[in-house]
């Protein structure tokens, strides 16, 4: 692996595909949280950059613990609120608000560091710009260090992994009755504003990757999602026929793709509530957090057995320690 931005980068000769890929990778995440400090000189003398252009405590606090465990030391720099404005566009005439160019910045990170983790969220104000990810592929093509995505502009692939691990390990308590596989319905819930696609978008590429569940998103008919994310799916637009014998529900808002980074329809019916979970097999609940209580999810759910939010949380560790620790490996000239 040389960069971590999306479940493509994970792919690799060691696997037969990128299911096999996504295996390995939850297997080496549940050995690391059994066994946290297992590899705990794998990082030593090394050094992890955690840019936070943005936001953050679940993916800066697990980061930061997944790169202790393995004796990495983690500096992280909220560059949003601390640092220089950075400029992104190629060739661009620099007097207005940015002041340094990712182009000046990006190579020194390289060499204060040996990975760099980045957080930048989208605009929402033009898709075309946050589709094209020029951020983090700045960073990629400046910094000439491995890149690790801590949320993108369309993409939380660490946030995806852990949700893949938190199912695994369900599946292995409780498997779905009769055999089958298990059935895992994204569904829209409302909210009071515009959030990006990114968890949408990265939980349906990977659960479509990984290709051991049914899978079914339902959201209201505004909320369409990039079809390059979704393909695979079964998409509804009747929550109820969605959440028929699903065994995990995954909650979470998204703006509007096509008329880009609207809200539309924000009927609170969509709100996922105990009535609803009756049509489930008493289906576990998750949700990437932060969450807003009695608007996209109900006390009543997050409160209850059902909700394994905290747990999916607490994955972030293993999933951060997984993925550097392949880094970590690849930089020292081993196998995946
Ligand atoms: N789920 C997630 O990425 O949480 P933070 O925004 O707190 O990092």
């Amino acid at each position: 692996m040389k960069h971590f931005t999306s479940v493509n980068d994970i792919v690799s000769p060691s696997f037969g595909g990128v299911g096999e890929a996504i295996n390995a990778l939850v297997k080496k995440a549940l050995v690391y949280k059994a066994n946290p400090f297992k590899d705990k000189t794998l990082g030593a003398n090394k050094r992890i950059g955690c840019l936070f252009l943005n936001p953050s405590m679940r993916t800066r606090l697990s980061t930061q613990i997944a790169a202790q465990n393995l004796g990495m030391e983690a500096i992280i720099f909220n560059v949003g609120s601390e640092g220089w404005a950075l400029e992104f566009e190629e060739e661009a005439i620099m007097s207005g608000n940015t002041v340094e160019h990712v182009k000046d910045a990006a190579p020194i990170m390289g060499k204060y560091f040996d990975v760099l983790a980045i957080r930048t969220f989208p605009s929402l104000k033009n898709r075309e710009d946050d589709y094209s990810e020029l951020y983090i592929k700045q960073f990629i093509k400046y910094a000439g260090i491995p890149v690790v995505s801590l949320e993108s502009a369309t993409l939380h692939p660490l946030q995806s992994l852990t949700d893949i691990i938190t199912i695994q390990e369900q599946i292995a308590v409780t498997p779905p009755l009769g055999g089958r596989g298990a059935k895992i319905v994204l569904t829209w819930a409302p909210h009071v504003k515009p959030l990006p696609q990114c968890v949408a978008n990265s939980f349906s590429q990977w659960i479509n990757a990984w290709g051991e569940a049914d899978f079914v998103i339902t959201h209201p008919e505004e909320y369409e999602l990039d079809e390059q994310f979704t393909k695979g799916a079964v998409i509804t637009h009747n929550q109820n026929e969605a959440l028929k014998d699903a065994d995990y529900v995954y909650v979470k808002n998204w703006s509007t793709f096509n008329d880009y980074g609207k809200i539309y329809c924000n009927d609170p019916e969509w709100m996922l509530t105990r009535e609803k979970l009756k049509l489930t097999t008493n289906a576990k609940v998750m949700h990437c957090l932060p969450v807003r209580r009695n608007v996209e999810l109900s006390d009543e759910i997050l409160d209850s057995a059902n909700s394994i939010v905290t747990q999916e949380a607490s994955n972030r560790v293993w999933a951060a320690q997984a993925v550097l620790s392949t880094l970590l490996t690849s930089l020292k000239g081993g196998a995946e």
